[in-house]
């Protein structure tokens, strides 16, 4: 059952990652603390708001550290061959690739911590956990047209920089078994938000419930380094 005692979501004011605040907070054990994180335009652009936001959180769980981190904040962007310039390829990789990774790094102390309250205890997302959410558009395996539900874009800085975070995620799944902490990358369907469109097939509710569900599941060494489709709860090809 997914009760992860402290928890924090980035890009939280809209879309998806509202919904996750809306749904942590109706389960039958709803976190201690949930941090529900959005960025301020003005001043997020560099290291100090991570490590500002870093010292908050830590203020607040008083030693207790993090369980699950859900790097949910990211753009999309529909740069075909033409469209993908320099500026909009290292955009995209930074919001979604460098910015969670970043993140992560200065939150390790505060996982680590939550993972050693139970050291025994099996990887999961109750424990300490970083779930990235990802996109199948990042499956290289699965790239095999080039347009989208009728959009015929490359998206090239989006699929690349969201491959470039699964790498990340198994990366970190690697480095951090030891630790405690599981990471793992979940597509959570095409849903209707500002990025999805009004064309997308599922709602944000639908979505998560069903991202929430896979997270539950997540146990021990099976759990970690992998990539799942929220949509059916299989895992995709990277
Ligand atoms: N919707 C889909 O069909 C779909 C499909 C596959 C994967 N995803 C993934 O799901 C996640 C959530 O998407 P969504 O559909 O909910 O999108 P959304 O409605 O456009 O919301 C995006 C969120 O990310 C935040 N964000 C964007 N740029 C940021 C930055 N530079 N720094 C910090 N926060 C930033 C936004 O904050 P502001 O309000 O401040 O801009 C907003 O909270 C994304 O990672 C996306 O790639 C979505």
């Amino acid at each position: 059952m997914l009760a992860p005692k402290i928890v924090l979501i980035t890009g939280a004011n809209r879309g998806i990652g509202l919904e996750f605040v809306k749904q942590f907070l109706q389960l039958k054990s709803p976190p201690k603390h949930l941090f529900a994180c959005s960025r301020q335009p003005e001043t997020a652009k560099d290291q100090s708001s991570i490590d500002s936001a870093n010292a908050f959180v830590a203020s607040k769980v008083q030693g207790d550290g993090v369980n699950l981190r859900i790097n949910n904040a990211g753009i999309g962007v529909l740069s075909n061959i033409h469209e993908a310039n320099r500026e909009v390829m290292a955009k995209v990789y930074e919001i979604n690739a460098i910015g969670p990774l970043m993140v992560v790094k200065s939150f390790l102390p505060l996982l680590k911590q939550a993972a050693s309250v139970d050291p025994a205890a099996p990887l999961s997302c109750n424990r300490a956990a970083i779930i990235n959410i990802s996109t199948s558009l990042a499956s290289i395996s699965g790239n095999t047209s080039i347009g989208f539900h009728g959009i015929t874009s490359g998206f090239y800085g989006y699929r690349a920089s969201k491959a470039a975070l699964n790498m990340i995620t198994t990366n970190m799944s690697l480095d951090l078994k030891n630790d405690g902490i599981l990471a793992t990358a979940i597509h959570p369907g095409w849903v209707k938000t500002d990025m999805g469109g009004p064309n997308a097939l599922i709602d944000t509710v639908t979505s998560v419930t069903r991202v929430m569900a896979v997270m539950g599941k997540l146990q021990g060494e099976e759990g970690t380094g992998k990539f799942y489709n929220g949509d059916n709860g299989e895992l995709l090809g990277w």
